[in-house]
């Protein structure tokens, strides 16, 4: 189903490149899928739409826009009737993917949201082992993972402090010695790149690990775990306060509109 093209932070086109490469790879019986990050919903809605017999969950603590983001999904959601998409939102980080591997999914989507982990939310990501550690922890959260994150070397690419996980190497080397480094049983292919306006080209990458997802009925377990480990999880003050005054802004909008 064509989804019309005023969703969300992104534009059509970057939604749409994402998806060409990732819908060729879900099965079409029933499935789980987790969309971390899941902004407005673009990716989930779609994923519910096309493929009626998956469960998608959305995750989304709204620290981007405020709390715009997860009205527009909730609205898009009841006015499509969708019953296939529940959405969480609450906050999510290693803690998180760690608790999940007592109930993995089929698929995940981790699309330019990994960054966002060392910002200070939650368990704190320092050193390159702590980066690696989360990404291990998320990989056997999933059988497979689309993982998108920001290209090592545009000049325009967001400055967050993932580079002190890729420390100069480009991306798929570090996903290598992430994988190498941590025994676990996992293999990972580049799907292809997505422009971001502005900010280069981000590569797409496919992670297969050894987990064995969970009967798609048992998939509002998975939710469960995701709100209880994100009740626990602290934004640091300075995004707190960045993410009301943008809550606030978006009603001051709302109500004059
Ligand atoms: C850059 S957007 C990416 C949206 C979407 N995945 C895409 O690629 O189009 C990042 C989204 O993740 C959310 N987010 C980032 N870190 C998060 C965290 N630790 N917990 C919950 N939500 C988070 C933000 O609120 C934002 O909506």
């Amino acid at each position: 189903m064509t989804l019309d093209g005023s969703w969300g932070y992104a534009s059509d086109k970057t939604y749409q490149q994402r998806w060409e490469l990732i819908a060729p790879q879900l099965r079409s019986d029933a499935f789980t899928m987790i969309d971390w990050g899941s902004d407005s919903g673009w990716f989930s809605v779609k994923t519910a739409l096309d493929f009626p017999e998956s469960k998608v969950i959305a995750v989304d603590g709204s620290i981007m826009l405020g709390d715009s983001n997860v009205r527009e999904h909730k609205s898009r959601v009841s006015e499509m009737g969708i019953t296939n998409n529940h959405l969480v939102n609450c906050l999510f980080d290693a803690d998180t993917f760690a608790a999940l591997k007592s109930c993995p999914v089929n698929y995940q989507l981790v699309l330019s949201v990994f960054h966002w982990m060392g910002d200070g939310i939650g368990t704190r990501l320092q050193s390159r082992d702590d980066w690696n550690a989360a990404f291990i922890h998320l990989i056997e959260g999933a059988e497979y993972t689309f993982f998108e994150v920001p290209n090592e070397d545009d000049p325009g690419e967001t400055p967050h402090k993932i580079r002190s996980w890729y420390d100069g190497r480009p991306v798929a080397e570090v996903i290598r010695s992430a994988i190498e480094g941590s025994g676990v049983r996992a293999e990972y292919r580049e799907l292809g790149e997505i422009e971001h306006p502005g900010k280069g080209y981000r590569k797409l990458f496919l992670i297969q690990s050894a987990a064995q997802a969970i009967d798609p009925e048992r998939v509002l377990e998975v939710a469960d775990v995701i709100a209880r480990v994100g009740s626990r999880i602290r934004l640091p003050f300075s995004m707190t306060a960045r993410t009301k005054l943008r809550g606030l802004i978006n009603h001051l909008r709302a109500f004059r509109s």
